[in-house]
């Protein structure tokens, strides 16, 4: 009996108050329903997880372009089980449907494993949890021996139901045959008008079919997404989770609550990471390396014993050994700075490669440009790139020492060992290992001058 997935997906999440579907909001800079995407594709479950998308299906759809499912439509929202119906005709007869809401994005493929692994093959598994607050969800009855009877939405129970604490995570393992069944009885008339899904354990229970429950140990894992509260809520616990893990793998957190980690990272043991760090994208970070606070790395990749001033923003960088950047620098994409390289405050570096040693320690801007090794960047160098309509190279060789206040303006090439006097404007390539200046005026000293007075007015 292969496992089909299928995901729940269609429902516009009325109570976020969001021009966008509910399960394209975000938790840890993946959508919710990545989140439950991803998780389904690691369960390594035979056919491709079907997902039911409707309220703005088409940019649901292409935003997880890059995902093996397959798409199903659910035109109106008339509630979960009208939602699985429109799934039913893709569903071979003898797969089991494993059940997935696209709004609980912190489900553990641990929880979800036991689920598998612990259901009957002819029974119903779901999954519950008890919360201190389970306002909002469905609650599970159980008779007097325990046994599972069925499940009731929030907005359909009596008081006494709702004292129950036991909830319906949204989790459902069910026979295909037994589902074609069910989804028949399921009626509309509750509070809300909709074709609840979990009305099939009432019917089940009835035929004596065996419910059989996991319930979660970690019970953040089964929390559901409805409100921005929630979102919020759920954000900070994934944080948290980020966090923990990295720690268990020997990274140091000067404080676990203030990192925050939006997308795919891998870091080494032994690296150091201070206070107000974000994370975005595909992050690696090698050993020993040191972030310092208020850095934001987004799809880079940094070697060992790199350090990473406070407040620098570094995107799209390939960095290796040994680097310093920052405090205040900016690093934009496409650029590659080999073993060694410093790059000072308020220095900002776009699509160029600089090789080993060099140094661009104060105030400059250096695009589109390909740097030597050991070259000496002084202060406020601008490499003049853009000609308001195309951009240009700017080749730098080895050992060049460029003085402060230099203009190069591209295209040019400055030649191994050129030497650049303060305040330059270069146009045109220079000679290697030669002193290249055009600030030619000489400096004088105008004899008695005087420094003008303020007036002072009574
Ligand atoms: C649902 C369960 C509730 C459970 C809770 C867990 C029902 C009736 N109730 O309530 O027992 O405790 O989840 O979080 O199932 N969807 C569709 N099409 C629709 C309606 C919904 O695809 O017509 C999708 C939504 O996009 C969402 C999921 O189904 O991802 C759950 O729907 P939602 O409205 O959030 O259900 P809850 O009220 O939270
Ligand atoms: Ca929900």
């Amino acid at each position: 009996m292969t496992i089909q997935i299928v995901i729940l997906a269609a429902g516009s999440g009325t109570r976020m108050h969001s021009a966008m579907p509910k399960v394209m909001h975000h938790i840890g800079g993946k959508t919710l329903l990545e989140h439950v995407i991803q998780k389904s594709l690691s369960l390594a479950t035979l056919p491709p997880p079907i997902v039911i998308h409707g309220h703005q299906g088409k940019s649901v759809q292409d935003y997880h372009a890059a995902y093996s499912v397959q798409w199903i439509e659910q035109k109106e929202q008339l509630g979960t089980a009208h939602a699985l119906l429109q799934a039913l005709p893709a569903i071979r007869a003898a797969d089991r449907v494993l059940v997935l809401y696209g709004d609980m994005p912190l489900i553990t493929l641990k929880t979800l494993n036991q689920l598998i692994q612990t259901t009957n093959d002819h029974a119903i598994g779901i999954v519950t949890a008890n919360l201190s607050c389970p306002t909002h969800y469905g609650r599970i009855k159980r008779d007097s021996k325990n046994h599972i009877i069925g499940i009731v939405e929030e907005k359909d129970a009596t008081e006494s139901e709702q004292a129950i604490t036991e909830i319906n995570a949204g989790i459902y393992l069910i026979p295909c045959e037994l589902l074609k069944k069910y989804l028949s009885c399921i009626q509309n008339n509750n509070q809300q008008g909709e074709y609840y899904l979990p009305d099939i354990i009432g019917f089940a229970t009835k035929d004596h079919i065996e419910i059989h429950a996991v319930i979660s140990e970690k019970t953040d894992e089964v929390l559901g997404i409805n409100t921005r509260n929630q979102l919020a809520h759920l954000e900070r616990l994934y944080q948290r989770e980020q966090a923990d893990k990295l720690m268990a793998q020997g990274v140091t957190l000067f404080d676990p609550n203030r990192l925050d980690i939006r997308g795919d990272i891998q870091i080494a043991p032994d690296v150091t990471i201070d206070v107000n760090v974000i994370l975005e994208g595909r992050v690696v970070i090698g050993q020993n390396s040191i972030i310092g606070p208020h850095v934001i790395l987004r799809n880079t990749t940094l070697a060992d014993h790199v350090h990473v001033r406070a407040h620098s923003i570094i995107d799209g960088a390939n960095v290796a050994c040994g680097c310093i950047i920052g405090p205040f620098a900016r690093i934009r994409p496409e650029t590659t700075l080999k073993d060694n390289v410093h790059i000072g405050n308020f220095v900002e570096v776009k699509q160029s490669t600089i090789e080993a040693s060099s140094k661009i320690n104060h105030l400059s801007y250096i695009g589109d440009c390909e740097m030597g090794q050991r070259v000496n960047v002084g202060a406020g160098t601008i490499t003049c790139n853009y000609d308001g309509a195309n951009k240009h190279k700017t080749i730098i060789e080895n050992d060049v020492h460029i003085g402060s206040d230099t203009q190069l303006v591209a295209p040019l090439i400055v030649k191994e060992g050129t030497t650049i006097g303060a305040g330059s404007t270069v146009t045109h390539s220079t000679p290697p290992n030669e002193l290249t200046i055009t600030h030619v005026l000489k400096q004088r000293t105008v004899p008695s001058w005087k420094r003008p007075k303020r007036i002072t007015r009574n």
